[in-house]
């Protein structure tokens, strides 16, 4: 059994994290860190995830770990998360981070869209941790960067195009709990239900991270226009691509083209319609419908994923599995 620690258990990502390492069959949950809730009990604060542990207010830069902790998932917010990642790391502890500290590989990038950073010497070490992606740089991998929410989705719905791409509409829907635990103006429930909202609108911090992974799967220089929305739901998101493709792929055979990528993945699920955020809830599943439109030549592509499992918590569990080299879908399925 691994022992895993989880900082940051008290957020969104963060409780379901432990919670799904708690009721892994080869895991050990170890420990939980939160400043704010340290002292409460995580089935107080989440009695739906059952995990009956103390939340520790461990300061993992300045003070001891408890023994024996092998891996570590850690779910703070970007800028916040890149010195307890170095602090682990240099502790030869294998961690997961679910901000966006370590996901772009321009560091100039990372800086334009979010803050300067702390541990710069650590990016070209990073795994994206994307399973579908990066399997096997990710078997062994010391530091992975999970993807963001959005980006998983629409990666994982354009990937198989991107040599073939002129042209990308993403139109992208999330419930609330993207935003994380704590309210804001937008997220307040009085402005979010019975409401849509369009936000980030041609300035979203995903952007740049989408377009550097399809750059990495053959579409190098490609500009998306990508625009999320808010949704009242509390969990879930479903990305709408619409997609002009080359001349050359006038006759690309669509079905065939995502059945070869993905047929063999433990969890994408290729549907013979549009998937909706409830045929993934709670689930690490990916569940894609691709299909020409004859009218316009365009291809729609549609993606839908639980933003806290597949787009956080569960995709880090993912891709501890193969940095553990333990079954991918152990605690998963
Ligand atoms: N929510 C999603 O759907 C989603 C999807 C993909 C990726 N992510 C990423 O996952 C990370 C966590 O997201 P979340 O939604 O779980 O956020 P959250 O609900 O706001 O939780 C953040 C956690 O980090 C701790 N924290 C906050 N500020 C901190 C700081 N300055 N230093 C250290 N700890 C701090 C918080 O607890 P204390 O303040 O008590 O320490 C809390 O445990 C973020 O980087 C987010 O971008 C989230």
């Amino acid at each position: 059994m691994a022992r895993v620690l989880v900082a940051g258990a008290s957020g969104y990502a963060g409780a379901l994290a432990a919670r799904i390492v708690h009721r892994h069959p080869e895991l050990e949950l170890e420990a939980v860190t939160s400043r704010s809730d340290a002292g409460r009990r995580l089935d107080d604060l989440y009695p739906q995830h059952r995990v009956p542990m103390v939340l520790d207010a461990l300061d993992i830069e300045t003070e001891a770990l408890p023994p024996d902790v092998e891996a570590a998932i850690v779910a703070y917010p970007h800028g916040a998360s890149a010195p307890v990642v170095a602090a682990l790391h240099e502790r030869g502890i294998k961690v997961v981070d679910l901000s966006a500290d370590f996901r772009l590989r321009d560091l100039g990038v990372y800086e334009e869209h979010y803050v300067q950073h702390t541990a710069p010497e650590l990016v070209p070490d990073a795994v994206y941790g994307l399973p579908e992606r990066y399997r096997e740089q990710l078997r062994g991998a010391d530091l992975v960067a999970n993807p963001g929410c959005y980006p998983t989705a629409s990666i994982l719905a354009l990937a198989p195009l991107a040599p073939y791409l002129a042209d990308v509409v993403i139109d992208a829907k999330s419930g609330v709990s993207g935003a994380g635990r704590t309210p804001t103006q937008s997220t307040h429930f009085v402005s979010a239900d019975e409401n849509v909202t369009p936000y980030g609108v041609g300035r979203h911090r995903h952007t740049p991270e989408i377009e550097q992974e399809l750059a990495a799967a053959g579409a190098p220089g490609l500009r998306v226009s990508f625009t999320p929305h808010l949704v009242p739901l509390d969990q879930g998101e479903l990305v709408s691509c619409y997609v002009t493709l080359t001349d050359e792929a006038a006759d690309l055979d669509i079905a065939g083209l995502f059945e070869e990528h993905y047929g063999a993945e433990p969890f994408v699920e290729l549907a013979l319609r549009p998937p909706g955020v409830r045929d993934v809830r709670e689930s690490n599943v990916c569940r894609i419908h691709a299909v020409r439109d004859e009218r316009t030549g365009r291809v729609l592509v549609f993606a839908a994923i639980d933003n806290l499992w597949k787009g956080a918590a569960s995709q880090a569990v993912q891709n501890l599995n193969l940095m553990l080299g333990l079954d991918e879908t152990a605690g998963l399925c």
